[in-house]
């Protein structure tokens, strides 16, 4: 049995009528920027997800990007990050202007510590990137404790948790900015490229609709520095389309972790990481005793799989800065032992069986 670590194939299939759909109308338009299916699309995620606006750009890098620059941030202004996140929500912090200051994650999630935030906070430190990461909500009650006393913005990266909430409540309740990645690998995917921002804020959604296109009111003169974020229509109908399906896709995703969890309980090899309530288990991670030989004998039976991520960023050279090993050992020890095993909602739970019982005959 070959078993890739994602397959959109099914979920296209599942549907196609939809998707098909929306493309007739786009052609009979040809609008493809900024027309009917974007701002559809915005209106279906804002109630999806329970947040009063949603604006559609290219990419959840884009979406970091626009949030920390709507905040305003002095220039200069240091952003504190996770050690373990995707590369890009530091190049978004990066390409706002500011400077990532990385804070350690905690052992048990792989998610940003609040007290390694707070210890790690400087004199320069605006604002704070919580990074909901593998699809589990970050402990915003704390991190927003935090970012109110010591007066920092907070831009939460939910790239990987879409229609996460935390402690039942929507993600926007906690902070002004909530970014979403629509990279083909996510719960909700389009083909290509693609982002959004939740926000309950009109004044900053409106902002945001003009930071993404040249600093325009849909008119040809630019008001303040920008750029072209935008979404292309396109990726909206595709994403129109897994919309409706996506609580589904979820409580499949979370069906099969579950079922991972049973069949790996008491492995020698892995432990999962632990998930936290509310997940919307994007990712299913474990961690390896022996990394390299266990995904070279899985490979070796056909199993793919991947590692998010295997350097902390603190020891990227985009965002060393001075930056030694050792100032995040939880972040850096995760590095070596992770691994992220086959998920996606429509695996055959044969599938999950078959993966354990490989990593058993190690
Ligand atoms: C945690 C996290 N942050 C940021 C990003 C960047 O999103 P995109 O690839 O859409 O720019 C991703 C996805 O790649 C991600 O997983």
């Amino acid at each position: 049995m070959s078993i890739p670590m994602v397959d959109l194939r099914p979920m296209l299939a599942e549907t196609e009528p939809a998707w098909r759909g929306h493309l007739a109308r786009l052609f009979e338009q040809m609008q493809f920027v900024l027309g009917e299916h974007g701002e559809a699309l915005e209106r279906e995620l804002a109630a999806a997800w329970g947040s009063r606006f949603a604006v559609a750009v290219a990419s959840g890098t884009a979406a970091i990007e626009l949030g920390l620059r709507a905040a305003r941030l002095s220039p200069g202004a240091e952003v504190i990050v996770p050690a373990l996140t995707s590369p890009f929500t530091a190049q978004a912090v990066l390409a706002a202007g500011y400077r990532p200051r990385f804070a350690d994650v905690d052992r048990a999630h792989l998610l940003l510590d609040p007290a390694s935030a707070e210890a790690r906070g400087g004199r320069r430190t605006e604002a704070v990137v919580p990074v909901h990461l593998y699809g589990q909500p970050c402990d915003l009650p704390a991190l927003g404790e935090l970012a109110r006393r010591r007066g920092w913005i907070m831009v939460q990266d939910a790239c990987q948790a879409h229609a996460a909430r935390c402690g039942g409540q929507p993600l926007t309740r906690f902070s002004p900015a909530v970014a979403y990645s629509f990279y083909p690998t996510k719960n909700l995917p389009c083909l290509g490229d693609g982002g959004v921002l939740l926000t309950d804020s009109a004044r900053l959604a409106q902002a945001l609709g003009r930071l993404r296109d040249g600093g325009r009111r849909r008119d040809q003169v630019a008001r303040i520095p920008a750029l072209n974020a935008r979404l292309d229509e396109m990726q909206a109908c595709y994403l129109r389309a897994f919309l409706p399906k996506l609580d589904e896709w979820n409580a499949r995703r979370a069906s099969l972790a579950r079922l991972y969890d049973e069949a790996l309980a008491g492995s020698r090899e892995v432990t999962p990481v632990e998930r936290r309530e509310g997940s919307v288990c994007h990712l299913y991670v474990v961690r390896a005793r022996r990394r390299a030989k266990l995904r070279a004998h899985l490979a070796r039976h056909g199993i793919l799989t991947g590692i998010h991520y295997p350097v902390p960023l603190h020891l990227q050279p985009a965002f060393r800065n001075g930056w030694q090993r050792g100032d995040f050992p939880v972040a850096e020890r995760a590095c070596r032992e992770i691994v992220s095993l086959p998920l996606w909602p429509h695996m055959p739970e044969s599938a999950v069986e078959e993966v354990a019982g490989r990593i058993a005959g190690l």
